[in-house]
């Protein structure tokens, strides 16, 4: 299977009923690229087992090719074929999945996925999604899915089809829409390879909901001298055409302003994440108010603090990403 980067292909619209995850399933067993959805974001997927299927998703988002994939698995038995799962490992993958938590454990010797979509490591990242048209996808492809996120890289992640189409139409074969998506931030990443659990992205699931689980703290990545285990964790990421200005009291002239829980700012170029303060809400909302405020062209868009408590660590790491220096 050869991706030609240069040339453009047509984009096929599949709609959420069997005969869409049908042709998703055939296209991925084939080697081909389709968007899909999932409960934290479109994913952009190939056959993980494939390294040109993986190139492919490289190719179409223009990701720098050292940063590892996610694999994606219809359920914890699949995922176990892939990794090898400690005692942590195991309740974490008991305790929340289905759902938006991925875990970094060891290969194992049965691990089929590509050298690529590992980029050289010995361990992989396994995720297992709750969005019951991504359950039913991944079990009609009968292989581990690779899927970053469905946007190019450096840019927001995409939580609609839309989105997925305006980053990627004509650079992939196909793009499974299922609507918007319910919790609007990628999953949380806990890597378990040496007994201690460390968070390496903050998520979909709040880091004391985890640490309720493993009854003890999960050590931050990059923290206390270590060196970052997760090379995709780019500084600028997540990044609007606008500069993005952070824990805004209010807007400048000529800013667009994202705000957070009830506000008296009457502005021109505005939207609220949550008027209610309401973090799941603002959540979900978070890349498509990005995206809406960052096409109205401004130069620049000011943010609200937002809570750094729940998913407010997540959201928070998003937009200090949005914010860096690029
Ligand atoms: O919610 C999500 O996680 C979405 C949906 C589509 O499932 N996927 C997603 O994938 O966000 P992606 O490729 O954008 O994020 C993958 C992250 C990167 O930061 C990468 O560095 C890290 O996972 N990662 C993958 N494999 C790793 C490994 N073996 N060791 C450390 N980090 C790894
Ligand atoms: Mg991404």
């Amino acid at each position: 299977m050869r991706h030609d980067l240069t040339s453009s292909r047509a984009t096929e619209r599949l709609s959420a009923d069997a005969a869409g995850i049908a042709r998703a399933a055939e296209l991925l067993r084939q080697g081909k690229l389709v968007a899909l959805p999932t409960e934290t974001v479109y994913g952009l997927a190939a056959d993980a087992t494939s390294g040109a299927a993986v190139a492919g998703i490289y190719a179409a988002k223009e990701r720098p090719s050292f940063n590892p994939l996610i694999s994606h698995l219809p359920d914890l038995v699949a995922a176990r074929r892939q990794g090898l799962f400690d005692a942590n490992a195991l309740a974490l993958a008991k305790a929340f999945w289905p759902g938006p938590l991925t875990l970094v454990v060891p290969a194992a010797s049965s691990c089929e996925v590509s050298e690529l979509a590992r980029a050289g490591l010995p361990s992989v990242a396994l995720r297992v999604p709750s969005l019951p048209l991504a359950h039913a996808v991944l079990e009609a492809a009968g292989r581990p899915i690779a899927a970053p996120s469905a946007n190019r890289s450096g840019r927001i992640s995409a939580t609609s089809a839309a989105h997925v189409l305006a980053d990627l139409d004509g650079r992939i074969d196909a793009v499974l829409d299922g609507g918007p998506t319910e919790v609007g931030l990628e999953s949380t990443i806990v890597a378990c390879l040496d007994g201690a659990p460390r968070l390496l992205r903050p998520g979909g699931i709040p880091r004391s909901t985890i640490e309720g689980v493993i009854g003890r703290s999960l050590v931050i990545a990059g923290e206390a001298g270590m060196a970052p285990i997760s090379p995709g964790l780019l500084a600028s990421h997540y990044a609007p055409a606008a500069q993005v200005r952070l824990n805004a009291d209010a807007p400048q002239p000529g800013e667009g302003w994202l705000g957070f829980g009830p506000q008296p700012h009457d502005v021109p170029h505005s939207l609220n994440l949550s008027p209610a303060g309401d973090l799941v809400e603002a959540a979900s909302n978070l890349f498509g108010h990005l995206r809406r405020l960052d096409v109205l062209g401004l130069p620049s868009i000011a943010v609200a603090t937002i809570p750094e408590h729940g998913l407010g660590e997540a959201i928070n790491d998003r937009l200090r990403r949005a914010a860096a220096p690029r």
